[in-house]
């Protein structure tokens, strides 16, 4: 079988890549390389350019009309430049995806999972979040991932179009075979700022604690990106499983289905890395949410997915995949996104 990837070179769609080819599936990529570089020592299929460029897009399913399946991968991704520059990631999350789909269903492909977030959901850490439990996203980041999952809703509805929608937490770690992972060495996120105080020896600064959470730190649900790949190989075959099935649209959630506190977080993280790293508290930050955790129940029917790895095992990889990442970057000489 052969998938089209938009944004195959990025953290998330470089690793489906890697989890499709230990599958037998053959990842064919497109990405403008504007949020990421390419490793060409791997060898995989690149097409460079915009999922808006319709050309290009033709082109990929004129060389390869076996492609059964989109994964649209490629966005803007960062929350709080979202707040500022809301055109953009509209323009990109809405208006180009939206070209892009037009593509894919022109050259006849009508299969597309998209890469949507768990940030769509209300704060609620009484429960993990269902696929029915109430919407409420924050940004312009968050909210173009919903409404395009509206869109696919609606085309679904009006076509022969089949489309899944992942819905994902916090990913961590990297491929185990270190074939891939987050193009810096520096996650953004609470793991990534864990690094940096453990590599410069300051304390770690915890924002918020007093959310209603059971140690008053904010909660999430950290997810080994090598599950999250897995089940996008999960949805694959799922897609694939009634050739004469025609239309739908699915939503499903994936995560690890606990959650973790910062706390919690930090104290991981000094077990598995025999560390010492130490914390302060500050107040919340304007935008700080208190968090949710994922139930898997319609992952694990509809999919028959189950995520295998740890949060220990995430942070592990985290820190390898750290190492390798300075060492291709150095020898590249290309500049740390
Ligand atoms: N990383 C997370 O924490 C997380 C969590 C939930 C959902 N997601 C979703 O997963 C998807 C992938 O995220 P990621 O973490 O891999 O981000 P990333 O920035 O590493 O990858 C995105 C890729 O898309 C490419 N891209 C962006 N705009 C493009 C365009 N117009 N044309 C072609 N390529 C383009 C970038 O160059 C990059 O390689 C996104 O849709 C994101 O919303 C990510």
């Amino acid at each position: 079988m052969k998938v089209l990837i938009a944004g195959g070179a990025g953290y998330i769609g470089s690793t489906i890549a890697s989890a499709c080819l230990d599958a037998d599936i053959a990842p064919i990529l497109l990405d403008n390389l504007g949020g990421s570089s390419f490793d060409e020592s791997l060898n995989r299929t690149l097409y460079e350019g915009d999922i808006a460029n319709s050309d290009l897009v033709d082109k990929i399913f004129r060389d390869h009309p076996d492609i059964e399946v989109a994964i649209l991968c490629a966005a803007l991704i960062n929350v709080p430049e979202s707040v500022l520059q809301p055109l953009a990631y509209y323009e990109t999350n809405l208006s180009k995806s939206l070209l892009f789909l037009e593509s894919v269903q022109r050259n006849g492909c009508r299969r597309l999972i998209f890469s949507s977030s768990t940030a769509v959901f209300q704060s609620d850490t009484n429960a993990g979040i269902t696929e029915t439990s109430p919407l409420r996203p924050e940004s312009p980041y968050t909210r173009s991932k919903l409404f395009f999952e509206w869109i696919l809703e609606d085309v679904a509805r009006a076509s022969r179009l089949q489309a899944l929608s992942l819905r994902f937490a916090n990913p961590v770690g990297a491929d185990p075979k270190m074939r891939t992972g987050l193009q810096s060495s520096r996650p953004s996120h609470a793991l990534g700022k864990l690094f940096m105080a453990m590599e410069t020896g300051t304390p770690f600064e915890i924002t918020g604690s007093d959310f209603p959470t059971r140690d008053g730190t904010g909660i999430r649900d950290y997810v080994h990106v090598w599950d999250i790949a897995e089940a996008h190989v999960a949805a694959l075959r799922n897609l694939m499983s009634d050739p004469n099935k025609v239309g739908g649209f699915e939503a499903i959630n994936l995560g690890s289905g606990r959650g973790t506190t910062v706390l919690e977080l930090i104290a991981a993280f000094n077990q598995t890395l025999g560390t010492n790293v130490t914390f302060i508290l500050s107040p919340r930050r304007l935008g700080d949410t208190t968090g949710i955790f994922v139930n898997l129940e319609k992952a694990r029917e509809v999919l028959k997915w189950e995520p295998k790895l740890s949060l220990e095992e995430g942070i592990r990889d985290s820190l390898r995949w750290s190492e390798v990442w300075r060492e291709k970057s150095g020898n590249s000489g290309k500049a740390e996104s």
